[in-house]
């Protein structure tokens, strides 16, 4: 017996969740690529690990298969027009136009992003379509001034600070 949650009930909570905007990149070789990834969080400090789940169908999710080395670029309120183009663009046109530049492990740091996090894969955990890699933390930067891009209830928001 399926004792699953309505899906619809499930994608309206889902939808209550308000999360923040991050560009997942990854090199193997001489490919990036990189997707809109709203699915990360923080798991540990000590040792600094981070998880983000990304779609098997990806063509993210094989470049960090090949390369086993992920950067979450934390968006900026102003970097609406990177989470759309990141999430729609076909694969090899993603990065035109979008100044990056290759972090210690080669995935692209996106210009103008909040904050930044460079990680090795440490383990990848299978589960329905997604795979959920938790990355050891090797380096980060990030911006003490900015705002960052939100999403909620389907669409993009920015914080309402006086
Ligand atoms: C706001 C937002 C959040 C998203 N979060 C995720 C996510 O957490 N994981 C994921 O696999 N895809 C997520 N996506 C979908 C991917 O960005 C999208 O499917 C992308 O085109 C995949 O690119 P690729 O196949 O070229 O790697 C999100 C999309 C948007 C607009």
């Amino acid at each position: 017996m399926n004792d699953f949650v309505d899906p619809a009930i499930f994608r309206g909570v889902m939808r209550r969740w308000p999360s923040g905007v991050t560009v997942l990149t990854s090199r193997a070789d001489d490919t990036i690529h990189g997707m809109t990834v709203s699915a990360f969080s923080s798991v540990s400090a000590e040792p600094p690990l981070v998880l983000v789940c990304a779609n098997r169908q990806s063509t993210t999710h094989e470049v960090i298969e090949a390369g086993g080395v992920f950067a979450v670029n934390i968006l900026d309120a102003a970097q609406e027009a990177i989470s759309t183009r990141f999430s729609i663009v076909p694969g090899p046109d993603r990065f035109e136009g979008v100044a990056w530049t290759a972090g210690s492990t080669g995935a692209p740091l996106i210009d103008g992003a909040l904050a930044q996090l460079e990680c090795r894969v440490r383990s990848a955990h299978l589960e329905g379509t997604h795979t959920i890699y938790i990355g050891e933390v090797l380096a980060g930067s990030f911006r003490p001034d900015g705002e960052p891009l939100l999403y909620f209830d389907g669409s993009y928001r920015v914080l309402d600070t006086p």
